[in-house]
C-alpha cells in the first residue's frame, strides 16, 4: 500500500497545488477529500499555469486518475468550467474523473447568503463560495447530493431540492433578499446535471480498490490545519475537516490505508481572512513579503495577511495530522535578508512553551530568534548541494525544532523549482 496525504499545515496556500502536481508525477490517482471552490491551488509548468478550484491538482498529468471524494462540496458551474479550461488547454479530463454522487451541491442561493453575511464584527471573511451554508445544510440534513442533482427528474430527488428551495425561500425573504424558486432552480440544475452525470461514481471503491491494487494514491488535502472546523482557530476556520484525518471521512477509506502524510509550508507565514495569527507583520515587512512572494489570494484576489514562520504552529500541524515528512515553500521569497526571524515558542501567563497555545493565542506573545539569511541564487538550486549552506542550515533547524523531515524544499513557483530531498511515497 501506498496511500499519501498532503495537507497545509498553516492557514492554507501554503503550495499545495505545486507539491501535489510534482508528486503526482509518479502517481496512479489523486483525491480530493474537503472542501470546495474555497480552494485555489496553483500550478505552473511550462510556463503555462492553472489554478484548480475542484479537481485535484494530478489534473496535468494525462495518465493520473482523479477522485472527488464525499465530503466536498461542489459548486457545478466551477466543477464544469474547470473541465471546460482543462480541454482547452489539451488535457481530457472527463475519461479519468470519478466525482462522488455523496458530495454535496452549493446552489447559488447558498453562495449569495455567504456573501451577504460576510461583514460585520463576526464576519469571518469566507471566500463566498457557499462553503458555510452548504456545509451546515448537509449536517441538518436537508442538503442535496450530486446524485439528487444529476437524478432531479425523479421524485426522491425533486422532493429533496424543493424542500431545500423551500428552506432558503424563507431564509432569503427573512434576510430581505430576492428568494429562490423550484422552477428556476429546476432550470439551473438541468443543463448542469447533463454534463455531470456520467461523471458520477463510487470514489470510496475507486480510492479504495487502488491503494489495494499498490498503486500509488496521493490524497490532497484544501485548505490548511489551523482552518480545521475542530481544530483550527474557531470561529475563523472554514466549516470542513482540512486535517489528514479528514481524508478518512472524506473519502470512505480506513486510517489503516494511509502510510505518509506530508504537511506543506511556506518559509513564512500567510493568512486570508479573519482570526488569529501572532506572528502577522503589520508595516512595510508584510508589504514586503506580500510583493515578493505574490501573496494574492488564488481565488478571490484578495492580499493575503503575511508574517513569520511559526514553529510551535508546525509543531501542533505534526501532531494533529501525523506528519512523517515536511515540505517547505517560497524559500526563495526570503532570499537577501540578513536575517530571517523565526517564531519558536510562545509566551503565555508567564510561561515559555514551544507547542502552539492554541486556546489561548490572544494572549500568547510569539519569541523569535534571528536565523541566518541568504542571497538570491537559492532560487536557481535544483538539488540539496546546489542550496546556500544557511538554507540548508535553516531547514536542518526547523526539523530539530518540529521534529519532522523535510523531504521537499521549494524554491520557485514553476514545476522543477523544486529539490526533493527524500522520497515521500513509503514505496
Ligand atoms: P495552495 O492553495 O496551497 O495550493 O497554494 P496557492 O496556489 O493558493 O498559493 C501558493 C502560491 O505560491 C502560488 O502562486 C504558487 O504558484 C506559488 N508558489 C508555490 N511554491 C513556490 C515557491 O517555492 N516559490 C515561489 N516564489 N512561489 C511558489
Ligand atoms: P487553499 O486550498 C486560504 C479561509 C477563508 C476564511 C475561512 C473560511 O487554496 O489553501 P470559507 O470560504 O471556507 O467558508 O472561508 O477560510 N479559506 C482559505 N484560506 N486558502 C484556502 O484554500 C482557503 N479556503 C478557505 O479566507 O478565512
Ligand atoms: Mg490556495
Amino acid at each position: 500500500m501506498a496511500a499519501l496525504v498532503v495537507i497545509g499545515a498553516q492557514w492554507g496556500d501554503e503550495g499545495k497545488g505545486k507539491v501535489v502536481d510534482l508528486i503526482a508525477e509518479r502517481a496512479d490517482l489523486v483525491v480530493r477529500y474537503a472542501g470546495g471552490a474555497n480552494a485555489g491551488h496553483t500550478l505552473k509548468v511550462k510556463g503555462q499555469k492553472l489554478v484548480t478550484h475542484l479537481l485535484p491538482s494530478g489534473v496535468m498529468h494525462p495518465k493520473v486518475r482523479c477522485v472527488l471524494g464525499a465530503g466536498m462540496v461542489i459548486v457545478p458551474e466551477v466543477l464544469v468550467e474547470e473541465i471546460k479550461t482543462c480541454e482547452a488547454i489539451g488535457l481530457d479530463v472527463r475519461p479519468r474523473l470519478t466525482v462522488s454522487g455523496r458530495a454535496h451541491v452549493t446552489f447559488p442561493f447558498q453562495s449569495a447568503i455567504d456573501r451577504a453575511s460576510n461583514a460585520g464584527p463576526r464576519a469571518i471573511g469566507t471566500t463566498g463560495r457557499g462553503i458555510g451554508p452548504t456545509y451546515s445544510d448537509k449536517a441538518a440534513r436537508i442538503g442535496v447530493t450530486l446524485r439528487d442533482f444529476v437524478e432531479f427528474e425523479t421524485p426522491r430527488a425533486r422532493d429533496a431540492i424543493a424542500a431545500l428551495v423551500e428552506v432558503w425561500s424563507h431564509r432569503a425573504r427573512a434576510a430581505g433578499v430576492e428568494a429562490p424558486t423550484l422552477d428556476g432552480t429546476l432550470a439551473y440544475v438541468a443543463p448542469l446535471a447533463r454534463e455531470i452525470a456520467p461523471l458520477l461514481g463510487d470514489a470510496s471503491v475507486a480510492a479504495w480498490t487502488a491503494v489495494r491494487a499498490g498503486k500509488r494514491v496521493v490524497f490532497e488535502g484544501a485548505q490548511g490545519t489551523l482552518l480545521d472546523l475542530d481544530h483550527g482557530t474557531y470561529p475563523f476556520v472554514t466549516s470542513s475537516n482540512t486535517v489528514a484525518g479528514g481524508a478518512c471521512t472524506g473519502v470512505g477509506i480506513g486510517p489503516t490505508m494511509i502510510e505518509a502524510v506530508v504537511g506543506i509550508t511556506k518559509a513564512y507565514c500567510t493568512r486570508v481572512g479573519h482570526g488569529a495569527f501572532p506572528t502577522e507583520l503589520h508595516g512595510p515587512e508584510g508589504d514586503r513579503l506580500r510583493e515578493a512572494g505574490e501573496e494574492y489570494g488564488a481565488t478571490t484576489g484578495r492580499p493575503r495577511r503575511c508574517g513569520w514562520l511559526d514553529l510551535p504552529a508546525l509543531r501542533y500541524a505534526a501532531r494533529v495530522n501525523g506528519l512523517t515528512a515536511l515540505a517547505v515553500t517560497k524559500i526563495d521569497v526570503l532570499a537577501g535578508m540578513e536575517h530571517v526571524p523565526v517564531c519558536v515558542a510562545y509566551e503565555v501567563d508567564g510561561a515559555t512553551v514551544t507547542d502552539l497555545p492554541v486556546d489561548a493565542l490572544d494572549r500568547a506573545k510569539p519569541v523569535f530568534e534571528q536565523w541566518e539569511g541568504w542571497s538570491a541564487e537559492v532560487a536557481h538550486a535544483r538539488d540539496e548541494a546546489a542550496l546556500p549552506k544557511a538554507v540548508r542550515r535553516y531547514l536542518a533547524r526547523i526539523e530539530e525544532r518540529v521534529e519532522v523531515p523535510v523531504a521537499i524544499a521549494s524554491v520557485g513557483a514553476e514545476r522543477e523549482a523544486t529539490i526533493v530531498r527524500r522520497e515521500v511515497f513509503t514505496r
